[in-house]
């Protein structure tokens, strides 16, 4: 899927990290001669440090600088993947995932109560800025489908109207306990584990 970049009047023109104390905590993670390999943990900074989540070009452009490296392979870097965003978007991010294990048990459904519920389509943000939408490919837990990732969290096992109130807690300012969203511990059977059962006993989750 093409990234959706923002346009030139959203562009700021001019960034700096907040905390140079996290650049140089990255930076120390790689030999010298190696540290364009910290061009992603940098990229993902950004957004964590960006009112409305996202990289400005500018940024990019301040990695490149930072790493001693063509700007056009930071651009390479983040529009190669989909966990980089590149234009503003909403507090929470709900990223659905539609690959054929979620959509078997449902996605559709899932889709379709976010859209009901926010008023909005895939790829569009809410007017209050609370959130956007956006269809993506397996997410890895599909033993838990279907499943969407709201910013760091993952929520599975969703119904339809588990989705909503979902929303309707996030909204409210709210926080929802992430993880199986019907009673499953972790992705064991939801009657609990069938083999290793004193390993699970140990661990506390049985
Ligand atoms: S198919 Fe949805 S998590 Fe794998």
């Amino acid at each position: 899927m093409k990234p959706i970049v923002a346009p030139k009047e959203q562009q700021p023109t001019s960034f700096a990290f907040k905390d140079m104390t996290k650049v140089a905590d990255i930076l120390s993670r790689y030999p010298e001669e190696r540290k364009q390999s910290a061009v992603m943990p940098l990229l993902d900074l950004v957004m964590r440090e960006t009112e409305g989540q996202w990289i400005p070009e500018v940024a990019m452009e301040e990695i490149a600088k930072i790493l001693e490296m063509p700007r056009i392979k930071v651009f390479e870097v983040a529009t190669f993947y989909s966990m980089f965003i590149l234009r503003p978007i909403g507090k929470n991010h709900i990223q659905c995932c539609t690959t054929t294990p979620c959509w078997l048990r449902g996605s559709a459904d899932i889709v379709k109560a976010c859209e009901e519920k926010l008023g909005i389509h895939i790829g569009e943000t809410t007017s209050d800025g609370k959130f956007t939408l956006t269809e993506v490919e397996c997410l890895g837990a599909c033993v838990n489908a279907p499943m969407v990732q709201i910013n760091d969290s993952y929520y599975e096992d969703l119904t339809p109207e588990r989705m909503k109130e979902i929303i309707d807690a996030l909204s409210a300012g709210r926080e929802v306990p992430a993880g199986p969203q019907n009673g499953r511990k972790c992705s064991m059977a939801i009657t609990g584990p069938t083999t290793l059962q004193d390993e699970a006993k140990k661990a506390g989750v049985a």
